[in-house]
């Protein structure tokens, strides 16, 4: 596995690659968990050249968010790619994707506005512009997300629609611990008892899904099995069909879920 930093040497890099097969990129923050490796397995069975990118974006955390405790282990997440048959690995710093003077972005519109928008204003342009932005760096012909930012794929979706963006979106499903807690590199903040807590999150998403199953409106049943939990917002929302999506906190911690409601039940 090549690791890389700088964009003039990634480009250097994949062009012959191009040449020879198809690239397949996994945009990442990096703290790889089960939901990453599941990209990056997603992105090996394509065939092809497998890049992720470790890049914890500025621009989508608002001033007050998690963005100087966001967890880091360049080391372990180098070690993982390299075990899952990552090929190239690509950690910029801030300045090699936002140089001085950096003043171009990606305007989402509706879509980016509304719940995971309206409580983080500017967290979809943030991560819209980095997209754009590694999409056009690796250009690849795959490029894979995973359905638990729902909202995050619904938008990405939409500006490759909107901008003719020639590549394909392969938006996997959620990876959840066995306890049904969806894995998210955040959850590392829970504290044992707030784990505990958290799983009213699943629960509750389930309760909704069922609901909906029996004809019922998902959401009150939802809000109820959330019991104490405290909700950003509870919702159903069209993110590529019908979804119930929630964002709770727990403690000082603040988790995102959601669940498909058109999805067949599992036997
Ligand atoms: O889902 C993430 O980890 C980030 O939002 C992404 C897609 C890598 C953009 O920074």
């Amino acid at each position: 596995m090549r690791s890389i930093s700088r964009i003039g040497e990634l480009r250097e890099a994949l062009a012959p690659e191009r040449a020879r097969s198809e690239i397949g990129l996994v945009p990442t923050m990096g703290a790889f968990h089960p939901g990453h490796l599941s990209l990056f397995d997603a992105a090996r069975q394509a065939g092809g050249l497998v890049a992720v990118s470790i890049f914890i974006n500025p621009a989508q955390f608002g001033a007050d968010e998690d963005l100087a405790r966001y967890p880091r282990d360049l080391e372990r997440d180098a070690r993982l790619a390299e075990d899952a048959g990552v090929d190239v690995l690509f950690v910029p710093d801030a300045d090699e994707i936002y140089p001085p003077g950096f003043d171009t972005w990606v305007d989402v519109g509706e879509l980016g506005s509304l719940l995971e928008g309206a409580a983080r204003p500017d967290h979809f342009r943030g991560v819209a512009t980095v997209c754009l932005k590694l999409f056009e760096i690796v250009r690849p012909a795959r490029a894979y997300f995973g359905q638990k930012d729902a909202q995050q794929a619904a938008v990405v979706r939409q500006m490759v629609r909107d901008l003719d963006l020639d590549l394909q979106l392969d938006v996997r499903p959620t990876v959840r611990d066995d306890d049904g807690l969806a894995w998210s590199s955040r959850n590392a903040y829970l504290s044992l008892e707030e784990r505990t807590q958290a799983l009213a999150l699943p629960a509750a998403l389930l309760a909704g899904q069922e609901a909906y199953r029996r004809g019922e409106d998902p959401v009150p049943v939802a809000r109820r099995r959330l019991g104490a939990l405290t909700a950003d917002y509870l919702s159903v929302a069209d993110f590529g069909g019908p979804t119930l999506v929630a964002a709770v906190r727990v403690g000082t911690t603040r988790l995102i879920d959601n669940v498909r409601l058109d999805e067949e039940k599992s036997a």
